[in-house]
Parts: C-alpha cells; sequence; structure tokens
C-alpha cells in the first residue's frame, strides 16, 4: 500500500528534526513493506521569504490530498516583527484550521531513566502516563473579533455545543481505551464558553458509561498537574488552556523536546508535530532533541497508518535508545541530532531482528 506524507520542516531547529523523524519514518515503512511517498513543503518563515505569506496554497492543498502531515516548528526572530496573520504562527493555525484537526492528542509518559531530569521530585513523576487533549480549531485562537489599535485590543472565546461534543468524544474514546478517567478542564466559575464547555462535557458522559469524568477548574488543576500527576488518565480542554498545561506537562518529562503530538480531525489527514518550537539559538547545531519529532511519527502510525505495532515499534526503539545513554543536550547528554535519528533506526532494526527470531 502507498502511504503519503507531506512533511513541512519549517524553521529552525524543525528543519533538523523532521529529518531525523522522516528517516526514522523511512526505516519503518522499508521494514514493513510500506509504499512511502514523501514530499517537502513550505511553511512559517521560510514560506514568508520564497513566497510572501507563512502558508502558501500548494503546502495547504498537498497536505489536504496527504494521508498525513508531519511538521517540524514555525517562527524565529527574523520574522517577529510581523503582526497578526502575517506571522509564521499564522501559518501553523490555517495549516491546523484548513486540515479541521479539532483534537490534539500530547501524550507524557516519563522515561523512567530521565525521572531525575525534571525540576520534580523524581517519585512525584515515576509511572506518570497521561494525555492532554486540547481542542485545536476553536476558542480564543480563533474567534472573532480579534484586533488591535494602539489603545485597545480585543480576543474573543467562541465555542459552539458541537465543537466541545466533538472533542468530547475524542477524548472519552481515548480515556475508554486507557484507564477509563477522564478530567475535564476549563474556568466554569468565571467564563460562559466554560459554563457550555462543562455542561457538553457532562452530557456526553452518558454515551461512555464505563469512564468516570470530573471536572476541575484549570487554576487548581495547574497546580496538581505537578502535585499529583500520576492520578491523572485523560485530560480534555479548550485550546488557551491545553497550550499552557501541555507545556506545563513538560516538566514532567524533562524537556519539552521529548513530547509529540497528534491532531486528528474527521477522517483526512493528521497532522504530527513535537510540542516544543523553533528553537532559534540552537537552530543548525545538530544539537535539538529529536526524540518528540520521532515519537510524533509513532503517533502517525498509529493514527493515520492504524497500525499500533509500528507506533508500539518505533516507541521502543526510542525508550532502548535512552536506556542505552542516547541523549541530546538538553537531556544531559552529548549526542547530536542526526545521530539519535540514525541510533533510532539501528535500534529498530535491531528490534525487527528480536521479533524475527522469537517469531521462528
Ligand atoms: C503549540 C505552540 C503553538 C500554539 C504556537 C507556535 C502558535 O505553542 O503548538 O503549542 O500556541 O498552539
Ligand atoms: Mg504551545
Amino acid at each position: 500500500m502507498t502511504f503519503a506524507v507531506v512533511a513541512l520542516p519549517g524553521d529552525g531547529v524543525g528543519v533538523e528534526v523532521t529529518a531525523a523523524a522522516v528517516a526514522v519514518l523511512r526505516a519503518v515503512a522499508g521494514t514493513a513493506g510500506i509504499d512511502l511517498v514523501t514530499e517537502e513543503r513550505l511553511i512559517g518563515g521560510r514560506a514568508i521569504e520564497e513566497t510572501g505569506g507563512p502558508l502558501p496554497d500548494d503546502t495547504l492543498s498537498a497536505c489536504r490530498t496527504a494521508d498525513a502531515v508531519l511538521l517540524g516548528a514555525v517562527g524565529g526572530p527574523r520574522w517577529d516583527h510581523l503582526s497578526g496573520g502575517q506571522r509564521c504562527e499564522a501559518g501553523l493555525l490555517g495549516l491546523r484550521a484548513g486540515l479541521g484537526v479539532f483534537a490534539n492528542l500530547r501524550p507524557v509518559r516519563p522515561h523512567p531513566r530521565l525521572v531525575g531530569l525534571t525540576a520534580l521530585r523524581p517519585g512525584a513523576v515515576a509511572g506518570v502516563d497521561l494525555v492532554v487533549v486540547r481542542e485545536l480549531t476553536g476558542g480564543a485562537y480563533f474567534a472573532r473579533p480579534k484586533r488591535r489599535d494602539a489603545l485597545r485590543a480585543v480576543d474573543t472565546i467562541v465555542y459552539t455545543r458541537d465543537e466541545v461534543e466533538r472533542v468530547a468524544r475524542v477524548a472519552f474514546s481515548l480515556a475508554s481505551q486507557r484507564r477509563g478517567r477522564l478530567t475535564s478542564v476549563d474556568k466554569a466559575n468565571v467564563l460562559a464558553t466554560s459554563e457550555l464547555w462543562r455542561e457538553t462535557v457532562s452530557s456526553i458522559a452518558l454515551e461512555f458509561p464505563a469512564v468516570t469524568l470530573e471536572h476541575a477548574l484549570v487554576d487548581s488543576f495547574a497546580m496538581r498537574l505537578v502535585q499529583r500527576p500520576r492520578d491523572i488518565d485523560v485530560v480534555v480542554t479548550e485550546n488557551l488552556f491545553g497550550d499552557i498545561l501541555s507545556d506545563e506537562a513538560g516538566v514532567l518529562v524533562g524537556s519539552l523536546g521529548l513530547l509529540p503530538s497528534a491532531s486528528l480531525g474527521a477522517g483526512g489527514p493528521g497532522l504530527y508535530e513535537p510540542v516544543h518550537g523553533s528553537a532559534p539559538e540552537i537552530a543548525g547545531m545538530d544539537c535539538a532533541n529529536p526524540y518528540g519529532a520521532i515519537l510524533s511519527v509513532a503517533l502517525m502510525l498509529r493514527h493515520s497508518l492504524q497500525r499500533p505495532d509500528l507506533g508500539a515499534a518505533v516507541e521502543a526503539a526510542v525508550d532502548a535508545c535512552i536506556d542505552d545513554g542516547v541523549l541530546t543536550a538538553d537531556l544531559g547528554g552529548t549526542t547530536g541530532t542526526a545521530a539519535v535519528g540514525e541510533a533510532v533506526v539501528a535500534a529498530l532494526a535491531a528490534g525487527a531482528r528480536v521479533t524475527a527470531e522469537v517469531g521462528s
């Protein structure tokens, strides 16, 4: 079968981590007999330089017809003076909206070897296994009016019942395949959109009797996330809260560079990207951590290719490399970005050999 992937390396370290992740994807496709077709397109700052805008039409149309999209990161100081729709970030938001990927899954599972890296007590993070499901195409990021002049600026938060229902269903269904616990995070004591959010999530709970739902206010939940993270299974929350809480969750794994994400819509291609940004200060130095991008490939294999076995193989290869001390600078090591990619490819091959031997 053919599996068509559009790679959008973007800016800064996005270029390096995407190259490492594509190398891993190619290796998996090679061993699994998948006819992988990849093409590269422009997004973000490089797209602004070459086409005048952060999301060229041909990028969006290529992504729409692909099976999956792999994105590095966008943005950098060269484009920071731009505002609103001209910014690199607007390209990313346009892509998310254009693909209709409303549910952003951000799994957080600290590797046992790395628990010492977190700013928290290692005992507090050992055994953490949670997923943040962030609503991705609504709320403050997209709602209108949104404008500013020198003296006044307006952002708006809008959520419709439909928007909340569809992301809630994704989160409930995920929780039902995991430990059966869902925490919906809002600010229902202040925001009207959160009142609707809470009411709607509660109504969807009736469709998932095996899942235990609790509601939490975002301020106190932000504390719980670092105080008692082991008690958390699946979290569902609106776009802005999800953005903030998922970076906070980066503290649990020791480095933001380790976190992958999958953004899914109703059918259509999924969008896969590491949670970290373009880190311009270390761009081009072959020292960025590509594990977040590589683990995003694992999510792609699970959700877009529907091959959880291959996703698990990539995750096992990453775990094996971390066990072996294949660590980038942010993880206290000295391995370069490309070398991490090569190590994961080698670990995959070794894993495949072991599986073949066990099977024979
Ligand atoms: C993320 C990023 C983006 C967001 C930025 C780059 C627009 O922080 O994916 O979490 O806020 O969604
Ligand atoms: Mg963010």
